[in-house]
């Protein structure tokens, strides 16, 4: 059986990532979307939000389950018995610190990564950038879902307000 992990930090989800999840569900019988913690970056959703946020995003994708990992993605693959790795790649700066990534993962463990490029038209969307624009006011909603819109609506507004 095929098995795949497909980690981030999902914070939140855009469509891009969806985009990316929804085409590699379709090459593995199951696909695992693991929410993980990116040290160099300050989270607006809890672990456990994002984690509902995908769920709920998910929930029409048969062979796909979200789930929590700490620690090394190489154990998570383990522990899953996940025989790679699965991202999207969006442009140059995505290959520069992916492939580090990718080569440190396989040296750890052996597991190998998978690349799959972007739709052109979420190229330029990531989960920071939607942040950035959400916090200073601006429209959000054609990269995500409307339930994850409302969420970093309300999370803006919550943000602005403390
Ligand atoms: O969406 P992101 O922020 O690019 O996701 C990064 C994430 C969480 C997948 C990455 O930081 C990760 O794999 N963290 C787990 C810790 C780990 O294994 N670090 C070594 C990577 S070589």
């Amino acid at each position: 059986m095929t098995r795949a992990v497909c980690p981030g930090s999902y914070d939140p989800v855009t469509l891009g990532h969806l985009d990316v999840i929804g085409r590699a569900a379709a090459q593995v019988e199951e696909l695992v979307v693991a929410v993980g913690t990116n040290v160099s970056k300050r989270a607006w959703f809890t672990p456990d939000e994002r984690v509902d946020m995908l769920t709920e995003a998910c929930a029409e994708w048969r062979g796909v389950s979200i789930a929590l990992f700490s620690g090394l993605l190489v154990d998570f693959c383990q522990e899953q018995h996940a025989s790679m790795v699965v991202k999207g790649l969006r442009n140059g700066a995505d290959v520069d610190y992916e492939i580090a990534m990718a080569q440190m993962n396989r040296r750890l463990s052996g597991v190998d990564t998978l690349y799959l490029a972007t739709a052109p038209e979420w190229s330029f969307v990531s989960s920071s950038l939607v942040r950035e624009v959400a916090g200073l006011g601006g429209d959000v909603t054609p990269f995500l879902t409307p339930a994850v819109a409302e969420r970093v609506r309300q999370r803006a507004q919550q943000r602005s307000s403390t």
